[in-house]
């Protein structure tokens, strides 16, 4: 019989949600037990994961100095992710390693779609900037927002500056995902032990690939 795991190879999962939901911490572990069961692993990183990526997420999340009009702010972080596709995460599907990516479109949707950026229209820019290469399962990490700031910190970037009415309304975003998103999308409570998330984010994984719909 063949492990659930295999069915991962080649495979696009992604991992977002609201700020302080421990995005960091659970795909660390989701990759440990993938890579456990033998898959080639390759992790992302929205804004940035490039050199190019990286100087853009300087400019979306450090430079405070410099005004970003929203549909500026979406266009950068689709100019990121067109880098991402075609250095890393195109080639890595192409070769059969399980690609692990922190945010996505999804997030674009939830933030920039806070910001009134009309949520078709990220969709339809997202077909343009990923080549129509939508991710196999996409898996929000629920935090009120209370907790989710309360785990940020005082040293706040750009999106973490903006007020908690801001950060209602993207979480508001991120649990109507399903409603826009032409991909699977499935909410993981985040509120709890590190290990209990865990295996909730293993649970909802292994469901998608038996389900078959998704992986
Ligand atoms: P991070 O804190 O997970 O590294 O993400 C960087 C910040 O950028 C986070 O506050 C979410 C925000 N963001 C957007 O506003 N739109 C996007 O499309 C992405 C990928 C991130």
């Amino acid at each position: 019989m063949q492990l659930w795991t295999e069915s991962l190879r080649g495979r696009f999962l992604v991992m977002d949600g609201p700020d302080g939901g421990g995005k960091t911490t659970q795909l660390g572990a989701l990759q440990a037990t993938l890579e456990a069961a033998g898959l080639e692993v390759v992790r992302a990183v929205e804004p940035g994961g490039t050199d190019t990526g990286k100087q853009i997420r300087e400019i979306l999340l450090h430079r405070k100095d410099l005004a970003l009009a929203p549909m500026c702010e979406t266009l950068l972080f689709m100019a990121s992710r067109a880098q991402l596709m075609a250095e890393t995460i195109n080639p890595a599907l192409e070769r059969g390693a399980v690609v692990l990516c922190d945010r996505f479109i999804s997030a674009t949707l939830a933030y920039q779609g806070a910001l009134g950026v009309d949520r078709a229209m990220i969709v339809s820019l997202g077909e343009t900037a990923i080549g129509g290469r939508w991710p196999d399962l996409t898996l929000i990490l629920d935090v009120p927002v209370d907790v989710g700031m309360g785990r940020v910190g005082k040293q706040r970037d750009r999106m973490e500056s903006r007020g908690d009415d801001y950060h209602s309304r993207v979480r508001d975003g991120f649990c109507a995902l399903d409603e826009v998103y032409p991909a699977p999308v499935v909410c993981v409570d985040a509120v709890g032990e590190i290990a209990t998330v865990s295996e909730r984010v293993l649970a909802a994984v292994q469901a998608a690939c038996k389900a078959e719909d998704a992986c």
